[in-house]
């Protein structure tokens, strides 16, 4: 309260103007503070979005890159490949026919040996292929759900077998147009890195989910995540950390996601990676 005599009529009217600027300044700083604090709410949306963005933009250049590279070795690959099959047939059908002389018998464990690794180099190269195989594939309207819940009794095989567990959670999803082959190929990669990744116990989800328009496959294991130098070399072929890996299971479902015009995204932490793979919503 102010406690002021005025003896003159201009002071008072002074005094009163005076008042009512400070009530007016009052009313505007309220009104200035609110528009700060929606202006700085906004803004770390904003940001909140451009963070997201940024994190989108470098998991698909790192896709792209990682493509690129795939394009070349498996143009490479492709001719390779052939190459060395041939030879290798005729060396196996050698063993396999003195395999069966009967003055070679003692050394029969050596020739089995040797035919295991010729089929091992084998499989091998038809992985490799198959990232370079650059013909359309067969693609059909499907449910993933049904492909998933056929394939899901095997995979609950390959954890027990390894002292793991499994779990699948469907939800409702649009049908997506895939070749129930490498879709196949392709859970099959991720839930064995998933097994590999986790110690006993450890189990492992595939869940499915629409994200707006887009069905998501994921799986998730509860392994120890992935170490951040080799994030930028997952999906080229051969890079494995593993003693008994051939590195060729990420370049592999990365080139089928491709085929498929599908998105391939992980998430990874000291509890565990999630892959998820996004399918695009089939033309009408
Ligand atoms: N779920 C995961 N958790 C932790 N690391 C992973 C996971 N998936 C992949 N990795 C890492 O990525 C590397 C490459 O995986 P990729 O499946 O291509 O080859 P691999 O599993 O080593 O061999 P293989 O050819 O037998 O699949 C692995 O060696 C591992 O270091
Ligand atoms: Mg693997």
């Amino acid at each position: 309260m102010i406690a002021a005599k005025f003896y003159r009529i201009e002071d008072w009217e002074r005094f009163v103007d005076i008042k009512k600027e400070l009530i007016e300044l009052k009313a505007y700083r309220l009104n200035l503070q609110e528009m700060v604090d929606k202006r700085t709410e906004e803004l770390k949306l904003e940001f909140e979005k451009r963070v997201d963005i940024e994190r989108k933009l470098t998991m698909l250049e790192r896709e792209v890159s990682k493509l690129e590279r795939l394009n070349v070795i498996g143009q490479l690959a492709a001719g390779l490949g052939h190459e060395v099959r041939n030879p290798m047939t005729t060396i196996r059908g050698f063993l396999q026919m003195l395999q069966n002389k009967t003055d070679l018998v003692t050394y029969k464990s050596y020739f089995d040996l040797m035919i295991e690794e010729i089929d091992r180099t084998n499989s091998i190269i038809t992985d490799f292929l198959s990232i370079a195989k650059n013909n359309p594939t067969v693609r059909r309207r499907q449910c993933l759900n049904q492909l998933l819940t056929n394939l899901f009794p095997l995979i609950q095989a390959d954890a027990f077998s390894q002292g793991k567990k499994c779990v699948f959670e469907p939800t409702d999803i649009t049908e997506v147009e895939i070749d129930p082959n490498e879709v196949t190929q392709l859970v099959l990669n991720f839930a064995r890195n998933g097994f590999e990744a986790m110690p006993l116990e450890g189990c492992l989800t595939i869940k499915t989910f629409m994200d707006g328009e887009i069905a998501v496959l994921s799986i998730k294991d509860e392994g120890k995540g992935i170490n951040n130098e080799h994030i930028s070399k997952l999906g080229t072929p051969f890079f494995t950390t593993k003693e008994n890996g051939t590195g060729l299971g990420l370049p592999m479902c990365y080139s089928i996601a491709d085929r498929h015009n599908a998105l391939i995204e992980f998430k990874t932490g000291t509890d565990g990676t999630t892959f998820l793979v996004r399918f695009p919503q089939p033309p009408e």
